[in-house]
């Protein structure tokens, strides 16, 4: 079906957001065609006000590619086993979803082969105090980091390739056993410090501090300082949007020009917070 859409970006250098489409009636490929160009160009996309089923919401991420099963099983919804719950509510003393994602920046799973396109959360619970959303999220863009370069950076870079692995500088948090969990079974992986925007040809930054361990071809703290330095850059304030989440938000964001962090400034039991994650499989960055 047709349906007129409104789409409005952000003052940051990414973002946008799109309403009226009403994602629980079938878009017409036009629309599609639309809501996925703005994507690929914007990085972070929110289409608001929607009340979606969860077959609905699968049937929208499944237009972006292939769905990607889930590693933290455990926090799989009971029916739905494509949709992760990201949640800080407990139920007999127990965290019913992941409580603990996104504490540090980062592009999800990075440290895979072939990393996911885009990750979308629609929110069903959001945590307020006085009237104002708490637990916001923050996007920063590589792609905009990238080209702000110094052209003898830009030279420096090219070709390199960085060591992913999960978790790989990471302190141990809270969620240390997950992550060991996942350290045994995902060898480390080579991806290209600056990787090709896969739809429109941008280059990106690919390093974060969490992942990266090296640089092939430079000695430790030559990497080690390198990586920091890119990471910070992608990170500062100029490049960034922060999602002040509202219930009906269904928010995705694309792996490989943005980086993101949560907010962890709500705490169970005075609030909730609930959101349906999927993500959505993607190609091996070149
Ligand atoms: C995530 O990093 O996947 C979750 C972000 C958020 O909950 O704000």
């Amino acid at each position: 079906m047709n349906q007129r859409l409104d789409i409005t970006y952000t003052d940051s250098v990414i973002g946008a957001e799109v309403n009226h489409p009403d994602l629980a009636q079938a878009l017409s490929n036009d629309c599609f065609a639309t809501i996925e160009t703005t994507f690929n160009e914007r990085s972070v996309l929110c289409l608001r006000n929607q009340t979606l089923t969860e077959p609905q919401l699968i049937d929208f991420a499944r237009r972006f590619g292939e769905i990607e099963q889930i590693f933290l099983t455990h926090y799989a919804h009971p029916q739905y086993p494509e949709i992760l719950l990201v949640s800080n509510i407990k139920e007999n003393g127990r965290d019913i979803g992941h409580a603990d994602a996104g504490r540090v920046w980062h592009s999800d799973m990075s440290y895979t082969q072939s990393p996911p396109r885009a990750t979308m959360l629609y929110a069903l619970e959001v945590p307020m105090e006085n009237g104002v959303a708490l637990g916001s999220t923050q996007f920063a863009s590589a792609a905009a980091a990238y080209d702000s370069l110094p052209e003898a950076m830009k030279i420096k870079l090219d070709g390199r390739r960085a060591v992913h692995r999960v978790a790989g500088r990471r302190k141990q948090t809270g969620t240390g056993q997950q992550d060991r969990h996942l350290r045994e079974q995902q060898p480390s992986v080579l991806h290209p410090v600056v990787r090709t925007h896969p739809f429109t040809g941008r280059k990106c930054l690919y390093v974060n501090k969490g992942e990266c361990q090296a640089i092939e071809g430079l000695e430790t703290d030559e990497a080690l300082a390198l990586i920091d330095h890119l990471a910070d850059r992608i990170v500062e304030p100029q490049f960034r949007y922060v999602h002040q989440w509202r219930v009906g938000d269904l928010l995705m964001w694309d792996n490989c020009s943005v980086q993101h962090l949560a907010t962890f400034d709500y705490e169970w039991p005075k609030h909730r917070r609930l959101m349906h994650r999927i993500t959505v499989g993607g190609s091996i960055p070149f």
